[in-house]
């Protein structure tokens, strides 16, 4: 990258948001597990989307590609800068309009916390849906792109059901302004719903016009403990008569027990006397703990209210952290329909080599499930083409909220097909056919450099 080009960028966003010493990069460069190695020659941090399109437009000219990056809580790499990519945070985007309680909506700059939003919505009565451990760093633009899911898709849905509009900035640097968020809309293509999950391969999203839902603030939860997975799932049905279901989560004992070590918790039950565990969650306008004292009456399970909720969730939250502790792991983030869990799951064990740990939990409702194998060396790569491949043939899905990143671009072919991927690509060459945004995810092209094992 030229020296002509640096002054341009400052020029731009100011001296100070240029950030070409290698102490101020290397948060940036990396992702919080450091399951990945990246390298950006400066880091860019604009505060409006005419400075994100003016950097775009630079970038585009000097022919050097963009990576663009959120709260970089991301888990297949799709945001960590490689091949000499300019870093484009969008963290200085913070702004938050006001809470429309009319249409129950709000628009959110890409840089703003899911917990800085949810907080927003909730001072007018209204919270946003989408929710999950990483809520005080990760951000709406990371959200969007990689069409998150979380915890509450049982009850509402993932990202792209909240997404009501966009602001994005296309590979030349011109400005789409779709924020309008009319919940009816039949005025040719929608561009916002064909953003939400491109991970920054189609254009850099700015803003969000985003739906919001009535703020649930009276919640009860309880952890079942069922013999078997095959139980929790067959647990679901009766599940979802439930008024008010917020959340069911899947935690395998191993998971369990796994986060209260870490958080140096007894765990709320023994983790040895049961085959699955299921977190089920309701909330209400009213105090929902009697659908769940009438489900448990039959169930061997414990009612969390209060603070117990808060330390369930807790738990919950730190698997993915305290499972960092313990080595760099497969990670896998897959789905497949409901019915087919138990035998996924089975797969996974005999094919994971006898000295490695699998540690599994996830989001039961959608078949969704968090695969991490600790210890597997060398059995890493073949183990997680062996995962892949069966989930495909159990008809389910390689990703099912991380999104593909760099960590699964030679597995989208596989599950898309020719023509869906052949589409895919056609998109992508008409919106950026210099291949400048977050060259090699998605769609293989750059050069990628793997630690160790993993997803
Ligand atoms: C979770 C993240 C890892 O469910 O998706 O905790
Ligand atoms: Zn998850």
């Amino acid at each position: 990258m030229s020296e002509a080009l640096f002054a341009e960028l400052r020029t731009i966003v100011g001296q100070s948001n240029v950030l070409t010493d290698a102490d101020m990069r290397a948060t940036y460069e990396n992702d919080w597990l450091r399951q990945w190695d990246g390298e950006t020659p400066c880091v860019v941090r604009p505060s409006s989307v005419e400075e994100v399109a003016a950097v775009v437009r630079v970038a585009a000219a000097a022919g050097v590609p963009i990576v663009a990056q959120g709260g970089n809580t991301g888990l297949v790499g799709g945001s960590v800068p490689r091949a000499g990519a300019v870093l484009l945070s969008l963290q200085r985007l913070t702004a938050l309009g006001p809470v429309d309680t009319l249409a129950l909506q709000v628009t959110a700059g890409a840089g703003v916390t899911i917990d800085a939003l949810q907080q927003h919505a909730r001072a007018s009565g209204l919270d946003f849906a989408v929710d999950w451990g990483a809520r005080a760093t990760a951000t709406v633009g990371g959200a969007v792109s990689t069409n998150a899911g979380g915890s509450r898709v049982v009850r509402f849905g993932t990202m792209r059901a909240q997404v009501m509009g966009l602001q994005a900035v296309l590979a030349d640097g011109s400005i789409i302004d779709e924020l309008a968020g009319l919940p009816k809309e039949t005025a040719g293509l929608h561009l916002p719903s064909l953003l939400v999950g491109s991970e920054g391969t189609l254009a850099v999203v700015t803003a969000a016009r985003l739906r919001l839902v009535p703020w649930y603030r009276e919640t009860a939860a309880a952890l079942v403990a069922c013999d078997s997975l095959t139980d929790a799932v067959l647990l679901l049905s009766r599940l979802r008569q439930l008024p008010n279901l917020d959340a069911v989560e899947l935690m395998m004992p191993e998971a369990l027990s796994v986060a209260c070590e870490f958080l140096g918790v007894k765990p709320p039950m023994d983790p040895r006397e049961a085959g699955a565990f299921v977190m089920v969650d309701c909330a209400a306008l009213t105090d929902p703990r009697d659908e769940l004292i009438e489900l448990l009456a039959d169930l061997r399970g414990v009612l969390a209210l209060g603070n117990q909720r808060e330390a369930l969730y807790r738990m919950r939250d730190h698997i993915t952290i305290a499972i960092g502790t313990l080595g760099v792991p497969l990670k896998l983030d897959v789905a497949v329909p409901v019915a087919q869990l138990d035998r996924l799951v089975r797969l996974i064990h005999a094919a994971a080599p006898g000295e490695a740990r699998v540690i599994i939990f996830g989001h039961l409702a959608e078949g969704n499930l968090h695969v991490n194998i600790v210890g597997a060396g060398d059995a890493s790569a073949a183990l997680r083409d062996r995962v892949l491949q069966a989930v495909l043939d159990l008809g389910g899905t390689i990703s099912a909220e991380h999104g593909i990143g760099v960590a699964k671009v030679d597995w989208l072919e596989r599950q898309k097909g020719p023509v869906a991927y052949g589409a895919m690509r056609a998109i992508k060459k008409a919106l950026d056919p210099k291949n400048q945004l977050n060259p090699g995810v998605l769609f293989a092209s750059a050069p990628r450099r793997r630690r160790a094992a993993r997803g």
